[in-house]
């Protein structure tokens, strides 16, 4: 058996940590060592209300386990006071998974202004939030580990999603840019799309499903990703009932045009096949913008043989 990944010394924050994903990554930093900051506002999955419970449940039970944690109320909207709150209770802060989030399913033709922003607020301005405040900290000490957690739904799209996918998704680019300028002061930023029984997903996923997607099972990719020894940076994935995968980004080949002369639909239409083809062996995983630019720009010395 390997020896056990331990985070003693560090202080981690979980957003959303009152339950489901959250509470099992709280849980766990806790008995790993960590100094634990259990966020949660104690509002409805659709964010309504709020209560100190949900979160104090789970500072007792870290403590009951002989573990490290506070609790801290504030909205993610707030994240510089959860922020705060660390830095207070513990002195400093080396880990922030941001996992707090609320649904507001309806179809595009029926959603409303507030519909869309609201979910926006709480993925994408609350994950802003809290990692603005955390990453002068993180520069400064020169180590950080930040997770943000997306949804397949983002990836892929899903009915009756339109506002909770584009956020969702909005969260991967905000991933990797800061895994571009976070990574020379050892600051490393994964996203992961979970997928695990919890009240947000109980209405929609059968009984038998749920007992198989236990939160334990998303929680120890988290864990490893945060090490202060892992080095991955910038990833992102699919992880749920044990399994767990990297996405890339896949193109095809495509075709270039000559650049010297008038690009007409009807050009697009003959050499569709070729341009949407991606099993003639030439398609290729870009990583960076460079390696996406390097087609468009090879793409510059295709003049027409006149
Ligand atoms: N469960 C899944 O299968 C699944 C799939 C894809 C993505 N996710 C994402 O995983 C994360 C965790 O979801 P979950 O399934 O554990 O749901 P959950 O509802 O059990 O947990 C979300 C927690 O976030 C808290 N929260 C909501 N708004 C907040 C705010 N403004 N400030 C602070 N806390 C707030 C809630 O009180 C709740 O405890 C979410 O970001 C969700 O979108 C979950």
């Amino acid at each position: 058996m390997a020896e056990n990944l331990r985070f003693d010394g560090r202080v981690v924050i979980v957003t959303g940590a009152g339950g489901g994903l959250g509470r099992s990554h709280a849980l766990f930093f806790g008995s790993r060592g960590a100094s634990v900051v259990v966020n949660d506002l104690g509002a409805s999955h659709t964010g309504e209300g709020a209560s100190s419970r949900a979160a104090d449940v789970v500072v007792e039970e870290i403590r009951a386990a002989g573990g490290k944690a506070v609790a801290n109320y504030d909205s993610v909207l707030d994240g510089d006071k959860i922020v705060e709150t660390a830095m207070k209770a513990f002195g400093r802060l080396d880990i922030v998974i941001n996992n707090a989030g609320i649904l507001k399913d309806v179809s595009f033709a029926r959603m409303t202004d507030e519909q869309w922003k609201l979910i926006f607020q709480v993925h994408v301005d609350g994950a802003y939030k809290v990692l603005k405040a955390a990453w002068p900290i993180f520069r400064q000490q020169k180590f950080g580990r930040i997770i943000n957690t997306t949804s397949a739904a983002g990836i892929y799209g899903n009915f009756g999603q339109a506002n909770y996918s584009a956020a969702k998704l909005a969260l991967v680019g905000l991933t990797k840019t800061l895994a571009l300028e976070g990574k020379k002061d050892n600051i490393h930023s994964n996203v992961i799309a979970p997928m695990a029984a919890s009240r947000m997903t109980e209405t929609v996923l059968p009984p038998d499903m749920l007992a198989s997607l236990k939160p334990e099972m998303v929680t120890p990719l988290v864990a490893y990703l945060c090490h202060e020894n892992t080095t991955e940076n910038g990833s992102l994935f699919e992880v749920g009932a044990g399994f767990i995968g990297k996405l890339r980004w896949e193109r095809t080949g495509g075709y270039g045009f000559p650049i010297d002369q008038t690009l007409q639909p009807e050009d697009v239409k003959a050499k569709w096949a070729e341009i949407t083809n991606f099993e003639d062996g030439r398609a290729t995983h870009p990583e960076s913008t460079q390696e996406s630019m390097e087609s468009i720009m090879a793409n510059f010395e295709n003049k027409s043989k006149l």
